[in-house]
């Protein structure tokens, strides 16, 4: 369905062309002075350079051949020769009924459907999960999400940490714990146990006493460092304990995911890569594009334009094995057999930028990627404490995702609790939808490159630009639709269609739902959730207004108590939908 904007837009082009100017000046923006029109076109300007002519001339030849537009139902030129515009209202109202009938709710679908991998949560094997992994979550479901709603074939790949140091760390704490296991026995022939030798709590203690201690201990480290290396060159015992960590540990990240609703397609990991390094390293060496450097192989990527140091991407270590680099390169021709896509886009901590540019440049220097395969990076920035400094527990340590969660959905729990009696199971359901919305729209509304502070309070007022907010408008209009069912009880079904506007209020409301479409289509095309939480907020807070001054249920006029219900109603579609597109979702009731 094409955009209200953009229906607009050819409206004022055919206007310019028929007033004899050229139609790529007619273009249409929201209005930057709400208090005078509702859009405007500043084409007049530009068009006075390339004419010669005064604007405001150019302007009223516009006006005039947009005279009896069923577009536009004011058109005023102003010094020195802006064109002010307000919408038709049966333009409006035939819009919004349009985009009601509208599956896609008027959201246009990509012609030509990409497919797109996201590598976002990027959580570490036998690490629990922290808060600094919420945002790649959060954030990479809701860019899924996005793009998938213009039917790209999107795939959320998890790209799990399973491959570095911190296995040979966990498997060397626990041979100095447990040296009779029968993985440490370098003669065992036989089949390794089928249940893990730890549970995840023991896990998660592990990990960090062993981290402790090989910070404190060069010894220990050398350790743990030749632990890796066995297990990445075929010590048996090893992997098999390996495999246990992964099993328990994925079992774990399962069910924390799922507690956020961020679901992934994939739970690929980059061991998962490593089968694809041997060939790989072949071929840049074959070709030419890589070189040693100090006993390492390095792919040189700097560029002639480039203003700070950018250094080559190391392949292989000077001892022959492999880094990080190499995983990423690997994944993306493992990724390339596999999906081949057309994007692939990286959700991860702004601090790897530099890192992604090393790779982005290889793997297209390399055409380890197709040329037109188009590689990006969304660096996101700190989550921090009320201090200013990353985001800790009361007692200074680091906050565990769960704890988070858990933490806030209690005090959802008692603030639900607290105003009426509600039973108390689904009081905690709802506790945890409302927790959920205080925490991913605390995080989404904010520009993902840039850090913000997590403030639990704030995030989980009722009031102002927040979460519980949003959802506290949905469920009020939820309420009002319920009512009017039950007093009409015959036809349950809202079928009725919106009507034109009366009021201040009700217009500013039509207008901010016809601007949905291009609302998401702008979130799409930066890969920026925060405009979807601006552009609801600005929605929820229309909604409110209109519906403080205006009687809905109390309407005498079925007719026109119909098409208000079908306004609300439709509201109530839009905010849903954006919310899912944020992740999360609204309760019956709060
Ligand atoms: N596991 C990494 C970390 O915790 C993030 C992975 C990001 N994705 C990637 N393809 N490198 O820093």
């Amino acid at each position: 369905m094409k955009q209200f904007i953009n229906q607009m837009e050819e409206e004022m082009a055919a206007a310019f062309e028929k007033a004899g100017y050229d139609p790529s000046l007619g273009k249409v923006t929201v209005s930057n002075r709400p208090d005078l029109c509702e859009y405007q076109c500043n084409g007049a300007m530009a068009a006075a350079k390339k004419y010669h002519k005064a604007p405001f001339v150019i302007a009223n030849d516009v006006a005039a051949a947009l005279q009896g537009s069923r577009v536009f139902g004011e058109v005023t030129v102003v010094n020195p020769g802006f064109i002010n515009l307000k919408a038709d209202a049966d333009f409006l109202r035939d819009y919004l009924v349009e985009m009601s009938a509208d599956e896609h709710l008027s959201v246009e679908q990509s012609k030509e459907p990409e497919t797109i991998i996201i590598d976002y949560g990027g959580a570490n094997v036998a690490k629990p999960l922290h808060v600094g992994h919420l945002r790649s979550a959060v954030i990479g479901e809701s860019i899924k999400r996005i793009l998938r709603s213009q039917g790209h074939h999107v795939i959320g790949d998890v790209h799990l940490g399973d491959w570095g140091l911190q296995m040979g760390l966990i498997i060397t704490e626990l041979k100095k714990r447990s040296p009779e296991l029968v993985y440490f026995d370098p003669d065992y022939q036989g089949e390794y146990p089928k249940e893990a030798p730890f549970t995840i709590s023991e896990l998660e203690e592990i990990y960090p006493c062993a981290s402790g201690r090989s910070k404190q201990d060069p010894a220990y480290k050398e350790e743990a460092m030749q632990a890796t290396y066995e297990l990445q060159n075929g010590n048996r015992g090893y992997y098999a304990l390996w495999e246990h960590i992964l099993a328990v540990s994925v079992a774990d990240l399962r069910k924390n995911y799922g507690n956020l609703n961020v679901e992934f397609d994939l739970w690929k990991k980059e061991s998962d890569a490593q089968p694809y390094i041997p060939d790989m390293v072949e071929y840049l060496k074959n070709n030419g594009y890589a070189h040693t450097d100090q006993g390492a192989l390095v792919v040189d990527v700097k560029e002639e334009n480039d203003t700070k140091e950018i250094p080559p991407c190391m392949i292989l270590k000077s001892d022959g094995s492999s880094l990080y680099n190499t995983t990423d390169l690997a994944t993306l021709v493992m990724r390339r057999e596999l999906y081949d896509p057309d994007e692939v886009i990286y959700v991860v901590d702004k601090r790897q930028e530099l890192y992604f540019t090393q790779v982005f440049r290889c793997a297209r220097k390399t055409k380890i990627v197709r040329d037109d395969t188009k590689l990006k990076f969304l660096g996101f920035g700190t989550m921090n404490g009320k201090d200013g400094k990353p985001f800790k527990t009361r007692e200074g340590g680091v906050m565990r995702l769960e704890h988070l969660i858990a933490d806030i959905g209690e005090e959802m729990y008692c603030k639900i609790t607290e105003n009426h009696e509600t039973d108390p199971e689904e009081a905690k359901q709802t506790a945890r939808l409302v927790a959920l919305s205080a925490l991913k729209y605390g995080d989404l509304s904010n520009q993902a490159s840039k850090d913000y502070i997590f403030d639990v309070e704030k995030f989980t007022s009722f009031e102002g630009n927040t979460g519980p907010y949003i959802l506290y408008t949905i469920v009020r209009i939820k309420s009002i639709l319920a009512k009017y069912r039950e007093q009409t009880e015959e036809n349950s079904e809202i079928e009725e269609k919106i009507g034109l506007f009366r009021t201040d209020s009700e217009k500013d409301l039509q207008l901010l739902l016809a601007r949905y479409g291009s609302s998401i289509e702008g979130a799409a095309a930066e890969l920026a959730p925060h405009k979807i939480c601006a552009y609801i907020y600005e929605l929820a807070n229309a909604f409110n207004h209109f519906y403080h001054e205006t009687k809905i249920l109390a309407e005498p006029d079925p007719v026109r108590k119909a098409e208000l219900i079908a306004l609300i109603d439709l509201t109530r579609e839009v905010l849903e939908r954006s919310i899912d597109l944020l992740g999360f979702s609204a309760p019956e009731r709060m």
